[in-house]
């Protein structure tokens, strides 16, 4: 896969806005994007050309903001990797809430882009036991629920449910979003992707321990080449942002050795 970077009829390299940009998968793709010739802009807490929280109203509004200060107000495509793994609410605020504020906040920066496209960062783990609750409070809009649902998970033990919760509600909420008139209708694809285990700061702690990578392997098996550095991660959401991708939107891209296939086998049809 390789990415056509020119804009369509010009020669303008695209603009990205990438968060989670300063570690792992957002770092990663920010090297690949630049090294193939594009602007990128980095989000993040630390190290980033824009330093927002995006756990918090006042960093995401302070996200968008600074995107449109440079930019013009012009985007070619977003990248949501922005997220955090703890046993917390914080997972549910960041994960979900961060990344819908991110892409419906730049939505229109990229509607007067060229070819705009988005991706967001789903993860395996979507497949994992969800709390319903935090679910529906997700896909409702409703975060103080959400936050309130995940602290209850977290009180009775099922700290592991908010990270699930918080990938599935994020891939829901592409299928969902996706074909509206604001993305599809608008011509921007609207994707997410599902990473199985990536060797990145996110998930270090655990490789380093047997008991961690045991845990980790049994519930995200990936019989196709084992864990994955996030450098083969980069170019699925480099295309998927690219003028190549014309035609798809909605889906939920496993880019996890065959984690998915294992878990869920041929039953999704
Ligand atoms: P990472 O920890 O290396 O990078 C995450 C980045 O997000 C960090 O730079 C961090 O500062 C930033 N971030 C966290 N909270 C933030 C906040 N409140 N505001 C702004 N930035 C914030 O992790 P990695 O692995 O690169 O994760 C990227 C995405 O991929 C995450 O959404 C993660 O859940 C997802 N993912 C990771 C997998 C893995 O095995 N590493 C597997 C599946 C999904």
């Amino acid at each position: 896969m390789r990415t056509r970077l020119a804009t369509k009829g010009r020669n303008m390299p695209r603009t990205f806005l990438i968060t989670g940009s300063a570690s792992g998968i957002g770092a990663a793709t920010s090297a690949y994007l630049r090294g193939q010739g594009a602007r990128v802009i980095g989000a993040d807490r630390r190290d980033a050309d824009i330093t927002a929280d995006l756990a918090t109203e006042a960093g995401r509004t302070a996200l968008v903001d600074r995107a449109h200060d440079m930019t013009g107000g012009r985007l070619d495509g977003v990248i949501a990797c922005a997220g955090v793994a703890q046993f917390d609410p914080l997972t549910i605020r960041v994960n979900h809430f961060g990344a819908v504020a991110t892409l419906e906040g730049l939505r229109p920066l990229l509607a007067h882009g060229t070819d705009p496209r988005a991706v967001v960062i789903s993860s395996v783990a979507s497949l994992h036991p969800t709390d319903p609750g935090i679910v529906d409070a997700a896909l409702a809009g409703d975060e103080d629920a959400a936050v309130a649902a995940a602290r209850a998970a977290v009180e009775r033990g099922d700290g592991a449910q908010v990270y699930a919760s918080s990938k599935a509600a994020i891939a829901r909420w592409t299928r969902r979003t996706a074909i509206t008139p604001e993305w599809a209708g608008a011509g921007i694809p609207l994707n997410a992707i599902a990473p199985g285990t990536i060797v990145t700061p996110m998930i270090q702690d655990m490789l380093d321990t047997e008991a961690g990578r045991r845990a980790i392997d049994g519930s995200v098996p990936m019989p196709l080449h084992g864990h994955a550095r996030p450098e083969q991660i980069a170019p699925l959401l480099a295309w998927l942002t690219s003028p190549e991708n014309s035609h798809i939107t909605g889906q939920v891209v496993f880019v996890d050795g065959g984690a998915d296939a294992v878990l869920r086998g041929d039953g999704t049809w």
